[in-house]
């Protein structure tokens, strides 16, 4: 059984989805959490992001379960949004052992030369700049603490491959993989490991939202057979939690600069 007894972790876009099976996953292996969420629409994003009610629910979720947890909205394209989030942990836990950079938004265009500039700047704001500046606040408090970290920055399988129809989204994804080689490479003194997960799709709120606006965008997924070699449409949040849980483990504790495909196979097939 693993053990995270005496951690701390941050995790952004915690109010549902993945966010938030991981904040039940880590806590019941025994860390203190820190969940923050923008909990608002934002311009450009086609499709409802949390709300504050989702937030709230994340945090009653842990508590039931026995865990401890505290939680802010806080949106990651501000540094004064992440350094109140680390704060917030310092303040109630004392320290922070390990950052889950989740948050993100997704989007679809037909041709990636015609996404409005706005539309690209949104995304590469929230997807890739959101997750630097979440490991801006967090980093110099682990590096204090002396007693290393594990950060662990969501990615995509779009981080490792072609992205067809979500050029802006492939790109920031694309853009986390050097932010994790480089912060794993200047970090490691410190013993703070720093990885990505590259799931495939998953039945998320994201996932749900984007159906709904974009049912056209799923109909040429399946017309395009752009599914996994493994006989599963979409993975749950859970599986993702799991190897994140692995990650931040000491069953981990060499790993670092890795990416993780969680992806039934899709990287292999395509
Ligand atoms: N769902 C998929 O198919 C899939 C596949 C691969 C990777 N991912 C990635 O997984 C991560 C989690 O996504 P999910 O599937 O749980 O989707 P989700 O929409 O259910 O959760 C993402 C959360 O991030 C929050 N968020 C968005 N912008 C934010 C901001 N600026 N600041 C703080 N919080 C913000 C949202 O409110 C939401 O609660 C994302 O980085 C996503 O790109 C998702």
């Amino acid at each position: 059984m693993t053990s995270l007894d005496g951690k701390v972790a941050i995790i952004t876009g915690g109010a549902r989805g993945q966010g938030r099976a991981h904040a039940l996953t880590l806590a019941a292996a025994g860390a203190r959490i820190v969940v923050c969420d923008v909990a608002a629409p934002i311009k450009n994003v086609q499709y409802a992001l949390a709300t504050p009610g989702d937030l709230e629910e994340t945090i009653q979720l842990v508590k039931e379960a026995g865990g401890e947890i505290a939680g802010m909205q806080a949106d990651v394209r501000s540094s004064a949004d992440m350094k109140a989030v680390a704060d917030l942990a310092v303040s109630q836990f004392g320290r922070i052992d390990i950052l889950l950079a989740n948050a993100g938004i997704h989007d679809h265009c037909e041709s990636t030369i015609e996404i409005e500039d706005d539309a690209w700047q949104t995304m590469l704001d929230v997807n890739l700049t959101g997750a630097w500046k979440a490991c801006k606040a967090v980093v110099p408090v682990m590096i204090e603490g002396g007693r290393g970290g594990s950060i662990v920055i969501t990615s995509s399988v779009d981080g490792l491959g072609a992205s067809p129809s979500w050029g802006h989204y492939g790109a920031a994804k694309h853009g986390l993989q050097g932010l994790k080689d480089t912060l794993a490479f200047e970090l490691a003194d410190h013993n703070i490991r720093v990885n990505t997960v590259n799931p495939t799709g998953v039945n998320s709120p994201m996932a749900e939202g984007l159906s709904k606006v974009l049912p056209h965008v799923v109909r040429k997924w399946k017309h395009n057979d752009r599914t996994n070699l493994l006989d599963v449409m979409m993975l749950e949040p859970q599986d993702i939690s799991d190897a994140v849980l692995w990650l931040v483990s000491d069953g981990a504790k060499y790993v670092t600069g890795i990416d993780l495909p969680i992806d039934a196979g899709y990287l292999t097939k395509h």
